[in-house]
């Protein structure tokens, strides 16, 4: 039942993932999975720029430099993670937003096109047994500077992928009754 795989979809971060290739058969997947989210007039909006090999390494020292760069008092700690995690992952997909240049719809209704296009992918990595996760640090905003963007394109993060060993923990939410009003 879709519910058990929505419920069964985690946040899986590059510290887990073990060094398990990941086949561009399995990446198309994810992708085809993400064509197929629902978009206002069908601007189809979302755009991906899939990471493998040794792009991943140049976005490791990218965003470690532009860390350091931008940053008054940068710490060793995350200078390290922002330089080792795209490594760790098998492929890194930047999740992109494609505004429409006729503008039919709000801004906000391409960036949510965007997310349900992320969501399908989450689900679909979680029904392939590999894990994943929507990271969005702010230095996205100079990923213009890593590889270019058309007009109009916004990069809203990076999507993480790999396979994992430890079995995961099952997910925490406070009770939908909570965020529900019910009006006859
Ligand atoms: C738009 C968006 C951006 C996110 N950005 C980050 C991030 O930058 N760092 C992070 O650790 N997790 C990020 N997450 C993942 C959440 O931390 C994760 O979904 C949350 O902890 C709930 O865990 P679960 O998805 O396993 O239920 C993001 C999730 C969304 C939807």
């Amino acid at each position: 039942m879709i519910l058990d795989l929505i419920k069964k979809r985690r946040a899986v971060f590059p510290v887990q993932y073990n060094s398990q290739p990941i086949t561009d058969e399995v990446i198309s997947k994810v992708l085809e999975a993400a064509n197929w989210a629902p978009t206002h007039r069908r601007t189809e909006p979302w755009r991906f720029k899939v990471l493998k090999g040794d792009s991943k390494k140049r976005l490791g020292k990218f965003l470690s430099d532009k860390y350091q760069e931008t940053e008054e008092r940068p710490k060793t700690v995350k200078v390290k993670k922002l330089r080792d995690n795209p490594q760790r992952a098998a492929a890194v997909i930047l999740i992109c937003m494609q505004r429409d240049p006729n503008k039919s719809v709000p801004e906000w209704e391409e960036i949510a096109a965007t997310a349900m296009a992320v969501q399908n992918m989450w689900l679909m990595c979680a029904e392939l047994g590999v894990g994943s996760y929507w990271s969005s640090p702010s230095l996205i905003e100079h990923i213009g500077d890593f590889t270019e963007l058309s007009e109009g394109e916004k990069c809203l993060g990076l999507f993480y992928m790999g396979y994992y060993d430890e079995e995961l923990p099952s997910g925490l939410r406070q009770p939908v009754e909570e965020k529900v009003e019910w009006l006859d």
